[in-house]
């Protein structure tokens, strides 16, 4: 059910370059499965543009806290990112549809492709599946080092590899040149990041079970703009979908991208 709620800042730090990482506290942390996001109102002013939709990485219910990792590259995410421990955060969230966890049985495979802003649902999503006994493979790509995050957090869980787009770490290239290496052996992807990528994924792996975060094309978030409205491939049960509210997650091969 979706909530509004005015959560507590617990922790907040630059992981990279303009790259926050920040933890609030709150009830509605119960509510949360990972691939949703939430809606943050970053200002006490009546702005509705100062709303952001920001996807959930980190989700822990004991503590009642849940964590974002977000650029901080305008008016809005700048303010968030000068929030300081014991803020208050007016969040309307869990929203939209996540990643199905349960497409992966316990001792398959699953491949975990993420690219820059879009590898922080992927973060949650790698935990909940190696507690379901699956492993997972990460490939990640980014522009640069500095901007690059959470090595040591994704290596703790499996497999990992960084590909940036000069070269100052890892792997040279598109994640896809990567993968066309590596050849992983693997049983579902699941995959959020730039456009090109999800579609160079959907056809590189056309005959594997696979799911995409369209969170990429997403505006207000919330079903009021319909800059999120995507056509389906043919024979689907609708012609258009909403980013927003039927996804972000889609299993690859629905919406037309
Ligand atoms: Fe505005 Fe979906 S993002 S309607």
């Amino acid at each position: 059910m979706i909530q509004q709620e005015r959560m507590t800042v617990v922790r907040q730090r630059e992981i990279a370059k303009n790259i926050f990482e920040m933890t609030l506290q709150g009830q509605i942390v119960q509510e949360m499965t990972p691939g949703q996001f939430v809606h943050i109102r970053v200002s006490n002013l009546l702005d509705p543009l100062l709303r952001r939709p920001i996807s959930i990485a980190n989700i822990d219910k004991n503590a009642n806290e849940f964590t974002i990792i977000y650029r901080a590259q305008g008016k809005g995410t700048n303010v968030l990112s000068q929030k300081q421990i014991g803020d208050e955060v007016d969040v309307l969230g869990p929203l939209g549809n996540g990643f199905p966890v349960e497409a992966a049985q316990q001792g398959e495979t699953a491949l975990l492709v993420g690219g820059g802003i879009g590898v922080p649902p992927l973060y949650e999503l790698a935990k909940q599946l190696n507690a379901r006994g699956v492993r997972t493979i990460h490939v990640f790509g980014f522009q640069t080092e500095e901007v690059a995050f959470y090595e040591e957090e994704f290596t703790k869980l499996g497999e990992t590899h960084y590909v940036t787009d000069d070269g100052s770490k890892g792997f040279k290239g598109f994640v896809t040149d990567l993968l066309n290496e590596l050849k992983p052996d693997f049983d579902v992807f699941y995959s959020c990041g730039p456009l090109p990528m999800l579609r160079a994924l959907s056809s590189m792996y056309e005959d594997k079970k696979g799911y995409i975060s369209l969170e990429e094309r997403m505006g207000c978030g919330i079903g009021a703009c319909f800059a999120c409205v995507c056509k389906t491939q043919e024979g689907q049960e609708k012609d258009y979908v909403k980013i927003c509210s039927d996804g972000p997650v889609f299993e690859k091969g629905v919406v037309k991208i």
